[in-house]
């Protein structure tokens, strides 16, 4: 067989950020190679986070190096094969996960064109061989990071399109932390805030799961318009009165686990203390918020209702797998089967994307970038 890496272009078209001091600009730069222990994937898709531009301009202050190839996670076809791969193949449909955990450390983790993870081995990591994100024609990703799909399924049987499967990046993130706190069918889940897009994408995992959602958020609107569109979900406001908003929860009866996915701005949220003290003996939390404070605990009652506190950053390959057979067997639906709908940007409209990623916030709206 004619080596597929032959096949790549000598250039070709990618989002890079030199500085946060300067938006990125779209250059012309040498195409990535396979080299052992990697493809390289032709993007199709890719998606956007609602907070994609505060990031790269520095408002996040997440640490990575630069240039960087900007991007995430998406949906691409193999475009060329390293040396030891043996079961991807050109051509072949991928889920492109940018979440890369180090081989013999798998504590080392990043995210490939967003952020270079915590610890000595992750930064190595993101500074030498692995880096760039997918907001660029072709991605050099690990081998293990590509995963298979099965497209005659997915896009023939069940008709998704590529953006739409590009959800399975987002959905990814809660089912890490539901899975994490070992959700079971038949139990009642708070998700705080169930109003963002992973607060949204948690509503819809837990019910996937066989959950009762009790969805809590600020704008009562977006929680009305979650529960119209859903069967088992009960809603609470987030008022900024702790203790009746717990009594409201409390009114929904057991409560066996709590999810949270805050943004950094809800720190000091007052529904957090509310929601850890709606659970029940044994209740477990699940916190994937990325708060940059502190947050405090009622120790007394996670010490004598036995509480489980857990925090989780992403999710393990193993939820992965599991995610996507749960998406071919059309248990958890994507796109417009689930009521989303996608709004596609060319590379040379990331701008006007970013903006409207963030606008969507919300909504049963996203934004993805075709490369
Ligand atoms: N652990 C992980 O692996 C992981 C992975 C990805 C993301 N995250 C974190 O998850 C966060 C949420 O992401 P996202 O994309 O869903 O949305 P986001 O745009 O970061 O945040 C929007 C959500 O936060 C709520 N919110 C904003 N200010 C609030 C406040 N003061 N009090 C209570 N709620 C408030 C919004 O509700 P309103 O409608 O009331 O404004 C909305 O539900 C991210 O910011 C990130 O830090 C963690």
């Amino acid at each position: 067989m004619a080596s597929p890496s032959q096949e790549l272009p000598k250039t070709h078209r990618a989002l890079i950020l030199s500085s946060t001091s300067e938006p990125p600009k779209i250059k012309d730069v040498p195409a990535p190679q396979p080299g052992p222990g990697s493809v390289v994937v032709h993007m199709l898709s890719a998606n956007i986070l609602s907070y994609q531009k505060s990031i790269y301009n520095g408002e996040r202050k997440y640490p990575f190096p630069t240039p960087l190839t900007t991007g995430m996670g998406g949906i691409g076809r193999i475009a060329a094969i390293g040396p030891d791969t043996l079961t991807l193949s050109p051509g072949q449909l991928v889920f492109v996960d940018c979440f890369v955990r180090g081989r013999d450390d798998p504590n080392s983790a990043f995210l490939l064109g967003i952020h270079e993870g915590h610890t000595e081995g992750s930064r190595k990591l993101m500074h030498g061989e692995w880096r760039d994100g997918s907001f660029a024609e072709y991605v050099k990703i690990p081998l293990e990071c590509a995963y298979p799909l099965n497209e005659e399924l997915l896009m023939g049987k069940l008709g998704y399109g590529v953006e739409e499967l590009g959800e399975i990046a987002r959905d990814l993130i809660p089912f890490g932390g539901l899975s994490d706190i070992s959700i079971r069918p038949g139990e009642t889940i708070i998700i705080a805030p169930a109003t963002g897009p992973f607060g949204m994408a948690a509503v819809k995992v837990a019910l996937a799961m066989g959950t009762r959602v009790i969805a809590m958020g600020r704008n009562l609107s977006i929680l009305q318009r979650l529960q119209a569109s859903h069967e088992r979900v009960e809603i609470v406001q987030i008022t900024g009165d702790e203790q009746a908003d717990l009594e409201k929860v409390k009114g929904f009866g057991t409560i066996d686990a709590y999810f949270d996915i805050s943004p950094p701005v809800a720190g000091t949220s007052t529904h957090f203390k509310s929601c850890m003290l709606a659970l029940r003996h044994g209740g477990r939390i699940s916190l994937m918020g990325g708060l940059n404070i502190d947050l405090a605990i009622p120790h007394a009652i996670v010490m004598h209702r036995d509480l489980l506190l857990k925090g989780k950053w992403m999710y393990d390959r193993q939820n992965v797998l599991d995610l996507i057979k749960m998406v071919e067997i059309g248990l958890l639906k994507m796109g417009s089967k689930a009521g989303q709908e996608y709004v596609k940007f060319p590379m040379d409209e990331w701008k006007e994307a970013f903006d409207a990623a963030e606008g969507f916030s919300g909504s049963n709206r996203s934004a993805v970038l075709v490369p």
